[in-house]
């Protein structure tokens, strides 16, 4: 069966974040969710779901938990086992509750930036310290800094948050980078929350090594983050987990929950055991189709975006835009003027005016139009 990603689906009549937060006429390349339909499947799961017109206080289904445990089994070779599953609303929520689960007020948690923000936010939320360790840009890619991450540890550090893969710089870390990595969080004594959202969107042909499963004592440190929210784009639906292997781990996060994160609901259930169960055709192609998207990118703006530059993107459908050359204040609001929203670096932790971030998860339509807006954007300065 072919999967259309071509068709371009009018959001600006819907619900969508993405497509309203902008005057009409402006193409909204900036928060990550894609505009392609769901998998048929997952829509008629809904729709099962939606006939039985019952919607009472849900909890997790068997069926959700056993496509959950094949998913990682068949996808990474991670065996895990049903009880090491926490469900959560949503992985900003997981990093909450990471952030408030372990250690003390005042204690801090290390990330690498750029990052996703909550990753900077939720620490702080929780009455905690965020310490941000730049990663490396070398030649076409992002590394961790190890030097850099030696230096930042104090005896306040108790925990480390992992973005794997790495938005927004679209890394995924191979074996080589994430054993030195487990080193370090081994020496330190550090608690890992590895949010790997984007682990099923490899563009490359490079495998995701859960960070988790490189070693049971690895596990025992860490909480992997994961949920079908991004890949299979429902991410609207609000179903996400924690596998937490170490039942002392476990003892401690499930309870900082508290009464404040609600439930999964019934429909994010019914679309999470459907994706992972009848997906991967689907998965399969839209892999295709970002690849494509992600090439056109890539050669645009060598080609096109004179003071523009970018990295290879391994994985996600997000584009880390260098564009610091253009020395521009505001290069965001720069960028809206011209009828394109992508989001501005400053919240992932760099400077004002040196990066933005584009969704290319779109029609190519929607792409082709979005970048030549931002050809025509340069040509007029
Ligand atoms: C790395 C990462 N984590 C978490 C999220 C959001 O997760 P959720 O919508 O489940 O809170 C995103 C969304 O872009 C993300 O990129």
């Amino acid at each position: 069966m072919n999967f259309d990603f071509d068709t371009v689906v009018d959001r600006c009549a819907s619900d969508s974040r993405k497509w309203n937060a902008y005057p009409a006429g402006v193409l909204p390349l900036w928060v990550a969710d894609m505009d392609f339909p769901a998998p048929p499947a997952v829509i008629a799961a809904l729709h099962r779901r939606v006939e039985h017109g019952v919607f009472g206080y849900g909890m997790h289904p068997a069926g959700a938990i056993e496509a959950v445990v094949a998913h990682c089994a068949q996808r990474y070779g991670w065996k895990i086992e049903p009880e090491w599953i926490v469900w959560l609303p949503g992985l900003v929520t997981g990093l909450n509750v990471a952030a408030a689960a372990f250690g003390e007020d005042g204690d801090e948690v290390l990330c690498c930036t750029p990052v996703y923000p909550p990753f900077l936010a939720a620490p702080k939320h929780q009455r905690r310290r965020t310490v941000a360790v730049p990663l490396a840009q070398r030649g076409n890619r992002w590394e961790f800094d190890f030097a850099a991450l030696e230096k930042a540890v104090t005896p306040r550090t108790r925990q480390f948050f992992l973005c794997h893969p790495h938005n927004p710089v679209g890394r995924t870390f191979t074996r080589a980078e994430l054993e030195p990595l487990a080193a370090f969080c081994e020496k330190h004594n550090l608690i890992v929350t590895s949010d790997e959202i984007h682990c099923d969107l490899i563009l490359d042909p490079v495998p995701h090594l859960p960070f988790a499963s490189l070693s049971p004592a690895l596990a025992a440190r860490t909480v992997t983050l994961m949920a079908p929210s991004k890949t299979y784009n429902v991410p609207g639906l609000g179903c996400s987990f924690a596998i937490v292997s170490d039942p002392v781990l476990r003892k401690r996060f499930e309870p900082a929950r508290g009464s404040i994160v609600p439930d999964v609901n019934v429909l994010g259930f019914a679309a999470c055991e459907a994706a992972f169960r009848e997906g991967e055709p689907w998965r399969q192609q839209l892999l295709a189709y970002l690849r494509g998207n992600r090439d056109y990118v890539q050669n645009f703006v060598a080609r096109e975006l004179p003071g523009v530059t970018t990295t290879h993107v391994e994985a996600t459908y997000l584009s880390w835009l260098d564009v610091s050359a253009l020395k521009l204040e505001d290069p965001a609001g720069f960028f809206l003027q011209h009828g394109v929203a992508l989001s501005d670096g400053t919240p992932f932790g760099v400077p004002k005016g040196s990066f933005v971030r584009l969704n290319f998860g779109c029609p190519r339509a929607t792409l082709v139009e979005a970048l030549a807006r931002l050809q025509r954007a340069l040509a007029a300065r």
